[in-house]
């Protein structure tokens, strides 16, 4: 067994699908959720499909004190913090909630961290914190800026993580920049399982493809695109789940190659410090493309409309994976074809998601 990692919103979306994927990779999890947006089902089914029940504790990460319980209970090599809200309309309507959840919260995980000196963290951020990009494809170092609550608090995350670099060299801080994750796990068993009409467009194209939804409504086909649709760069979420599981494993052996360079030497160990890495496949697709595409999968009609633009959408949007690839040795591996198909079929063996009622 490696080492052991505590794994905040593990009963989500992209949290349920990592579990497995650490889980394989020889890590030992503790998950950390709440279940604001998620359910304990989720969990029942990542255990069985890795044939050994979850370590799961029901909290939330601004409670310190349980926190601390989990801490001094386990000793873990570090956190993977997917805990977070991240519906951006509704963020724009309560943006308390979302800094209180996603910043202070974030502020007391890592005051219990350093407390117990775990200073190993990847997080979940996201691509939105390049906000209208001027060049693409988008790489790390492009200029970062956000217009809604929910960017702005992943924004405010990473200014955080950044300070915290500073202030104390051994920490070691890997945002992850997801693109737009999509796909389900093959088994049809784990998938994305939104709570009400979906905001995103892979979860309402399934859901139209499955008749729950009579018609799609494409925000926009004036874009300066392959066909006047925006273009993003869809990730399959079990390629994203391998990227966190390959970050884990640079910071190990990167920290292992620091102890034998310390032991070898009068050389001082360095920490990574703050690293951001982009998780995408490099390649865009348009909202049209992917229509085509999950209507040839499915065999099913979509029909679907063009209405005006959606308020803060952008034209174009995909990764440059470079880093990833040259430091993670981690690529995306699944095509757009495969992110249909397994959405395909999680959406027609759970048609009510994780709500078995
Ligand atoms: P999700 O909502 O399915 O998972 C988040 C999990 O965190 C949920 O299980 C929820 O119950 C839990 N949670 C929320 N607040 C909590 C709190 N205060 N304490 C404990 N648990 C809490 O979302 P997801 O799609 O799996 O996203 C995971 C992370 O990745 C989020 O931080 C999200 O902002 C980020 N992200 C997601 C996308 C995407 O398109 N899905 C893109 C970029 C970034
Ligand atoms: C959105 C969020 C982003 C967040 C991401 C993942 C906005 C402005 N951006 O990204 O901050 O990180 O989700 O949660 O909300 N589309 C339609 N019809 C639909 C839904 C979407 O045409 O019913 C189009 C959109 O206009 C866009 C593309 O599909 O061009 C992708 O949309 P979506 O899945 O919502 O992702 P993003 O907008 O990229």
């Amino acid at each position: 067994m490696k080492n052991k990692i505590l794994v905040t919103g593990g009963a989500g979306y992209i949290g349920s699908h990592t579990c497995i994927a650490l889980h394989q990779a020889g890590y030992e999890i503790v998950v950390y959720d709440n279940l604001s947006n998620s359910s304990r089902e989720a969990v029942n089914r990542v255990a069985s499909l890795i044939g050994q029940p979850i370590d799961f504790v029901e909290g939330d990460i601004r409670d310190t004190d349980l926190l601390r319980q989990v801490f001094s209970d386990n000793q873990f090599f570090g956190v993977i913090h997917f805990a977070g809200l991240k519906a951006v309309g509704e963020s724009v309507a309560k943006p308390l909630m979302y800094y209180n959840n996603n910043v202070s919260g974030t502020i007391s995980l890592l005051e219990v961290m350093a407390e117990y000196d775990v200073k190993n963290l990847v997080f979940s951020s996201s691509a939105t914190v390049y906000g209208d990009p001027e060049v693409l494809p988008i790489d790390e170092s492009s200029p970062r800026s956000c217009t809604n609550p929910y960017g702005q608090s992943k924004l405010t995350v990473e200014h955080i993580l950044e300070d915290l670099a500073v202030s104390d060299e051994s920490w070691n801080l890997i945002p992850l920049r997801y693109f737009n994750p999509v796909g389900a796990h093959p088994s049809g068993q784990i998938g994305e399982d939104p709570n009400d009409i979906p905001n995103n467009l892979m979860p309402y194209i399934s859901q139209v493809a499955v008749g729950k939804l009579s018609k799609l409504s494409i925000f926009g086909n004036d874009y300066p695109t392959i066909d006047g649709t925006g273009v993003r760069d869809f990730i399959h979420v079990t390629d994203l789940a391998q990227g966190h599981v390959a970050a884990l494993d640079y910071l190990l052996s990167y920290l292992e190659q620091q102890t034998s360079i310390e032991e070898h030497s009068s050389n001082k160990k360095s920490s990574i410090g703050f690293l951001p890495i982009n998780l995408g496949t490099g390649t865009g697709t348009s909202v049209l493309e992917l229509v085509t595409a999950f209507s040839k999968v499915s065999e099913q009609d979509i029909p679907y409309q063009f209405v005006s633009r959606r308020a803060g959408d952008i034209a174009s949007c995909y990764a440059s994976a470079d880093k990833a690839r040259d430091l993670l040795n981690w690529q995306a591996k699944l095509s757009i074809s495969d992110m249909c198909q397994d959405t395909w079929r999680w959406q027609k063996m759970n048609p009510n998601g994780y709500n078995l009622a």
